[in-house]
């Protein structure tokens, strides 16, 4: 009897073994490894039961064990064991490698073995086997043999979170970071004070948290002068903050506190108003933009204050960093102000050709606290402002993100940089031109844009290339209400992010990015992440020819998507053409494809191309602004369109210089209309044209002007895109020589006013 029993416990034992899954491990991850080699055609049975040993005196490489055994469970349903003295994964120190972030993750037919140059190393190593491991509830993982061996490019892979504008909890803190180590990420700058709210306690000044992290109510929309009548408050004490350091650095995440000064002080003006140039009354601010009511830099109280909430923040926050932003703070108040002008001429300062004596006294301010900051060990970081008024803090570093130039400027002045450019990785932007996106602050930065970020500027000298510490995506929560937003708006150009962090340089393929971002994204969906899904659309790539033969169009979508598409403005079904590859236009047309996911028809893309095939090429005369240069001259006549957001690449932009091109044509052509576009946003110093000049040659050297057209200064902010046409009697010519003057000297309604406003121009039309 007992036999029989036996016997069919082994039989029902058999049954669930085999209906219980076996997949297969992946080992294309997100960030790519720099070496996947496969060892053989060998592989290791991953079962409930296996074993991690580690070095159990070492109580980092514990805790790394423990992560495993919780990523294994969350992943695969795997159920592993932290512990033993040897065992099927084995956590190990020792690498030998300059780069202490560095790893080697070798899986044979014995077992798995992540030996790390240190705790951090084993630690990337754990988040390297958890995204190879299969998704599903439970089952057996079959890993087959191979070395990868990996380390970080760059060592500050930075991400800020703005809890100013919009508040987040230790909880939802806590999932930022989780996201974070997923993705190698080692640095969270955490955003605490604004004018919109304080969020930090601060023992010493009690009213920061009592009246500076309330507003009484908050802006609908952007800055549309209605409130919603709604506080709005928050903050965190100071048992949190240590709560969510020490969290973060278990997950090899160095916090960057950041208290913004001497602009961006409205919130503490609020509790103590004798810090300010005025006096009051202030209120902690309601709206977005900027505050000109910023610190007092000639009241010695207020370099005490300052001081008196660094010297708490740096009691809680172990970072080398401490960054004090040094944004946006307008000199309005400062030139007003009896104390601050006295301030500047106790030191000497005076206006010079660069700088004002205004842009010297915050040079001076931020160079007296990164002295503070060094006193107590501390190391300066500040946005790239601090490099007005000639950056007199020796060893600040420079967080660039207005224009990739400011990493430049301050490697040259050999100080550190870190990219943050917004016109690639300013998370707030608009990650698609979809009418129905939630509202953002503006910009244009797709998973696309992300991915293709070069950190170090092809222009900058090598020998100070060492100076670019790393990358940095930031969240500014002006427009992000709820942490599910924040993760909309974050997922998953943090996977982008990452590579671009992470990867060597010269490996990128967006392609093969695509596909290996198709498993992170079940994977969100696993861990109950909210993630935009755009890139389950198609995404189009339409790039000019070398010889401008035709438009070539190249279609991309998530691995396992499949592509169709239609060039006579029908809407594409499942009969429509099958896309396999990149294809040339050569003609107008209408392109629209969409992409199928699981039998799922997604949104359709749909593109207007012009091709000109009378036109040969393009020389731009004058540079444009090195931000909005994106794809040079050839970006006017390359067929697409600008709409409604000038940093979509597809138009260029011009800065107290004019568009001057030439445009030449295949063959001597008669023409009789030049057409052109503007994009205005008054708002940005974006204005329109003030004066057209169209001028042809047939040998490209002797012009004749054919029209000229004068346009009046804008008298009041606007923002739209508006087509210009020239018209002019039939000519023959081969050249066409466009001149388009942008508005040399703002209009005194603007807050610009004297300055040279851009001027935003694309596909020029030769009819
Ligand atoms: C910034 O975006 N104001 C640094
Ligand atoms: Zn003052």
């Amino acid at each position: 009897m007992k036999k029989i029993i036996y016997s069919i416990f082994i039989f029902a034992a058999t049954v669930v073994a085999c209906t219980a899954p076996q997949k297969t491990a992946d080992y294309e991850v997100i960030p790519l490894p720099v070496s996947v080699q496969r060892a053989g055609d060998t592989f290791f049975v991953l079962e409930d039961g296996a074993v991690i040993s580690y070095p159990e005196e070492n109580e980092k490489m514990a805790k790394n064990a423990q992560f495993l055994v919780s990523y294994a469970k969350e992943s695969a349903g795997l159920d592993l064991k932290a512990g033993g003295p040897s065992g099927q994964i084995t956590l190990e120190l020792g690498l030998d490698s300059s780069n202490k972030e560095a790893y080697e993750l070798t899986v044979s037919d014995k077992g798995v073995v992540i030996r790390g140059a240190s705790e951090a190393g084993v630690f990337y190593g754990i988040q390297t086997l958890r995204k190879s491991l299969p998704l599903m509830d439970r089952g057996t993982v079959f890993l087959p043999a191979v070395k990868i061996s990996d380390e970080p490019r760059f060592r500050y892979r930075g991400m800020m979170l703005d809890v100013s504008r919009h508040f987040f909890s230790v909880e939802e803190v806590k999932t930022y970071i989780d996201m974070l180590a997923l993705h190698n990420i080692n640095r969270l700058h955490w955003h605490l004070t604004d004018d919109q709210g304080w969020r930090i306690e601060i023992k010493r000044y009690p009213k920061l948290t009592e009246i500076g992290s309330k507003r009484a109510q908050t802006v609908i929309g952007r800055n549309s002068g209605e409130y919603d009548g709604i506080p709005y408050g928050g903050f965190y004490t100071q048992e949190q903050i240590r709560e969510v350091v020490a969290y973060a650095a278990e997950r090899y995440v160095t916090i960057v506190p950041e208290v913004d000064m001497p602009g961006h002080m409205q919130a503490v003006l609020a509790c103590y108003p004798e810090l300010g140039c005025t006096g009051g009354p202030y209120k902690v601010r309601e709206k977005w933009g900027i505050s000109s009511d910023v610190l007092c830099a000639g009241n010695d109280k207020t370099l005490q204050f300052v001081k008196d909430v660094l010297e708490e923040v740096v009691g809680l926050f172990p970072s080398e960093y401490v960054h004090i932003g040094g944004d946006e703070c307008l000199k309005d108040e400062w030139m007003r102000c009896p104390k601050c002008q006295n301030r500047i001429r106790q030191l000497g300062l005076a206006n010079d050709a660069q700088h004002t004596k205004e842009q010297k006294l915050q040079s001076w301010f931020v160079a007296d606290i990164e002295h503070f900051l060094e006193e107590h060990g501390r190391r300066l970081i500040g946005w790239d402002e601090i490099l007005e008024g000639d950056l007199v803090a020796p060893n600040a570093t420079v967080m660039a993100w207005r224009d990739l130039r400011y990493g430049m400027t301050a490697a040259r002045l050999h100080h550190d940089a870190i990219m943050t450019p917004s016109s690639h990785v300013y998370f707030d932007h608009y990650q698609d031109l979809d009418q129905n996106e939630p509202l953002a602050i503006g910009g244009y930065s797709s998973v696309g844009r992300v991915y293709n970020y070069e950190p170090i500027p092809s222009d900058l000298e090598p020998e100070l290339r060492h100076h670019i510490l790393g990358v940095q995506a930031n969240l500014w929560t002006e427009y992000i209400p709820t942490f599910s937003h924040a993760q909309y708006m974050v997922l998953p150009r943090m996977d982008a992010l990452c590579e671009v962090q992470w990867t060597p340089a010269g490996t990128k393929d967006y392609g093969a990015f695509c596909n290996r971002l198709n498993k992170m994204l079940h994977f969100y969906d696993k861990l109950g992440w909210n993630y935009a899904k755009h890139i389950y659309k198609v995404s189009a790539d339409f790039a000019l020819d070398q010889e401008m033969e035709g438009i070539k169009v190249s279609l991309n979508t998530v691995k396992g998507g499949e592509i169709y598409y239609t060039l006579d403005g029908s809407e594409p079904t499942i009969k429509s053409l099958r896309y396999t590859a990149p294809f040339v236009v050569q003609d107008k047309v209408v392109v629209k494809a969409m992409a199928v996911h699981d039998g799922i028809p997604q949104t359709v893309m749909s593109e207007n191309l012009s091709y000109d095939n009378k036109i040969s090429g393009i020389e731009l005369l004058q540079e444009p602004h090195r931000s909005y240069r994106f794809n040079g001259a050839s970006t006017l006549v390359d067929g697409l369109t600008g709409m409604q957001n000038y940093r979509t690449g597809r138009w260029l932009g011009f800065c107290g210089k004019d568009l001057e091109a030439i445009i030449k044509l295949k063959s001597e052509t008669e023409i009789s209309k030049v057409g052109f576009n503007t994009c205005v946003a008054t708002s940005d110093w974006v204005f329109d044209v003030r004066q057209a000049i169209i001028e042809v040659s047939e040998d490209g050297i002797h012009f004749k002007k054919v029209a000229e057209e004068s346009y009046p200064a804008m008298t009041s902010n606007d923002a739209y895109v508006k087509h210009y046409d020239l018209l002019f009697e039939t000519v023959k010519a081969q050249y066409v020589k466009v001149t388009l003057v942008s508005e040399h000297s703002i209009p005194a309604f603007h807050g610009g006013k004297d300055h040279p406003g851009f001027i935003f121009v694309d596909e020029i039309s030769i009819d």
